[in-house]
């Protein structure tokens, strides 16, 4: 064969290769509402970034007839190439193939993207529309996805793993995506489940769709497992796009820096009367959140998940920053076990990416009851405790105004190694909240006067007037500074600054013990 034949071969070759399981299923794929493989990958990458690899992998499975549908590729598109100019490996399930299902091949190629990416140190973005194991294969498909499994775990904390679901997820093939830092879901195609309906309605005789058992809102609103929903792909992949740019390449790298056009001492007068005079009235500390950040751009995590906890992305100066902040406006900004959960785990993926922490703090306590105690709101408090804890990362607090009880300790509070304690005039810093307080404090004397509701009126003014302000804390340096709420943005650029080096550390051990 002539060289320029063979040539003409070769791209003959990739040209079929490249259409997966063939135009008929390509169409069927459009059909259903989804995208190929190859135009997800189109869509997240920069343009013309995409190397692929194993293009002409196949299965080698002789089972059932196999030996006589080979496809190149066999399900899965994979490679690298950049995101706003910054390398990230890729894998994407071809559903025009076997249905995306996982063979033994298939398996061997992400693991290959996997250890490259660890080995390069950028982040893995896998986009699953996949049947599941590849039925014909059987256990070799099992092992398939255990070998992705384990390097989900090696390499958690030190490259950013980030899961695009955009079809079906089920059975143990959930795993993969439950293992990596974010998951984002498209609405109506995506759904993520153990079990789907079939089995569900046989075991337990719900009738439920697959939708609304394991669809992006549920997950979005119930579970808490998604991250980011959006309405279709083209907005998912922008989604992605934008988280990437937030987040360092890998855990030895520090946080990017975005030039933008803010300022780093402006102020915002109108943050002095955002808080009401009136402690029992709720405000939204999102607003605060935009007037504060650079440009007031915030990319919330988990937005529609325990919502009396905000989690996000922002930049000050550039920089950029994790932000945990409670929500007075969502069940008084109380905490309970899944709002700690939510926060304890963005702090950990914070401190493993060397993203500085800022804490926005209004929490009356932790959330009081039997459906909570009974559901272990104890360790899952304990969860967000240890999160703070253990970070290393710079951590500042800026009390805006409630900071009651063990809630207090927990928000990164100085004795958990916060580098800086800032504190609003309207902050309330103490035990327990005035009413409370002065119920147990003042009982016998409430008990013996003439009008006990009078008295104890009185007794709750006098203990708000005496203890809820920054104060007493300021005086004893667990608050560094009470500061006039508009100069906030100013005062957290200038800490960072001065805490770009910030060098602190954990005893040498294998690991801790985190109260799973
Ligand atoms: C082999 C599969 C497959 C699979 C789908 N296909 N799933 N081939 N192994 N797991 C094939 C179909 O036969 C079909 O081929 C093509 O992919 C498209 O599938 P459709 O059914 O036409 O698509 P759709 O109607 O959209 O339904 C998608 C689906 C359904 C809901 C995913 O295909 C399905 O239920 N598949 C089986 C799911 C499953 O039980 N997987 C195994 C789970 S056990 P043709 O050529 O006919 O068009 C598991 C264990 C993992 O995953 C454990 C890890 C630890």
């Amino acid at each position: 064969m002539s060289r320029e034949r063979k040539i003409l071969e070769l791209k003959e070759k990739i040209e079929k290769a490249k259409l997966g399981g063939g135009q008929k299923y390509i169409d069927k794929q459009h059909e259903r509402g989804k995208l190929t493989a190859r135009e997800r990958i189109f869509l997240l990458l920069d343009d013309k970034s995409f190397e692929e690899l194993d293009l002409f992998k196949t299965h080698n499975c002789s089972d059932f007839g196999m030996e006589n549908k080979k496809i190149d590729g066999d399900g899965i598109v994979t490679g690298y190439g950049t995101i706003h100019g910054r390398l990230v490996f890729v894998y994407s399930f071809d559903f025009t193939v076997f249905g995306g299902s996982l063979s033994k091949s298939v398996g061997e190629k992400i693991v290959k993207v996997q250890e490259m990416a660890a080995k390069n140190g950028a982040p893995i973005i896998g986009i699953n529309d996949s049947g599941g194991a590849r039925i014909q294969e059987g256990v070799d498909s099992l092992a398939g996805y255990t070998e992705i499994f384990l390097n989900n775990v090696l390499y958690s904390g030190v490259v950013p793993q980030i899961s695009a679901i955009v079809g079906p997820a089920a059975g143990g093939a959930v795993y993969s995506p439950a293992l990596t830092d974010f998951i984002f879901m498209v609405r109506k195609s995506a759904y993520m489940f153990l079990t789907g309906p079939k089995i569900v309605k046989t075991v337990t005789h719900e009738d439920i769709t697959a939708e609304e058992l394991g669809g992006a809102d549920t997950h979005a609103t119930k579970t808490g497992i998604t991250h980011f929903s959006y309405d279709d792909e083209k907005s998912l992949f922008a989604g992605i796009r934008d988280l990437v740019q937030y987040i360092p390449q890998n855990n030895l790298e520090n946080t990017p820096f975005l030039e933008n056009e803010d300022t780093p001492n402006r102020i915002d007068e109108e943050l002095n009367y955002l808080v009401p005079d009136n402690p029992h009235k709720p405000y939204d500390m999102k607003k605060i959140l935009y007037s504060i950040l650079d440009m007031g751009e915030f990319m919330e995590v988990q937005k529609y998940y325990a919502q009396n906890i905000i989690i996000g992305f922002g930049r000050l100066n550039g920089k950029s920053v994790g932000v945990v902040a409670n929500q007075p406006n969502y069940m008084a900004g109380v905490l309970d076990s899944n709002s700690s959960v939510k926060a304890a785990r963005f702090v950990r993926f914070c401190d493993a990416f060397n993203i500085p922490i800022i804490t926005f703090e209004d929490v009356p306590g932790f959330m009081p009851g039997t459906n909570q105690e009974f559901n272990g709101i104890i360790k899952h408090g304990a969860k967000l405790l240890f999160a703070y804890a253990e970070a290393t990362v710079p951590k500042i607090t800026v009390i805006t105004r409630k900071g009651y009880g063990g809630a207090f300790c927990v928000m990164n509070s100085k004795q958990l190694r916060g580098d800086f304690s800032y504190a609003w005039p309207s902050s309330e810093i103490a035990v327990m909240g005035p009413e409370g307080a002065s119920e147990i404090i003042f009982r016998k004397e409430i008990k013996e006067s003439d009008n006990p509701g009078e008295k104890l009126t009185k007794k709750i003014q006098e203990y708000r007037e005496k203890f809820a302000n920054p104060y007493v804390a300021a005086s004893k340096g667990y608050i560094d500074e009470v500061i006039e709420p508009k100069i906030t943005r100013y005062k957290l650029i200038k800490a960072l600054e001065m805490l770009a080096n910030k060098r602190d550390n954990i005893p040498v051990k294998k690991h801790g013990n985190i109260p799973l």
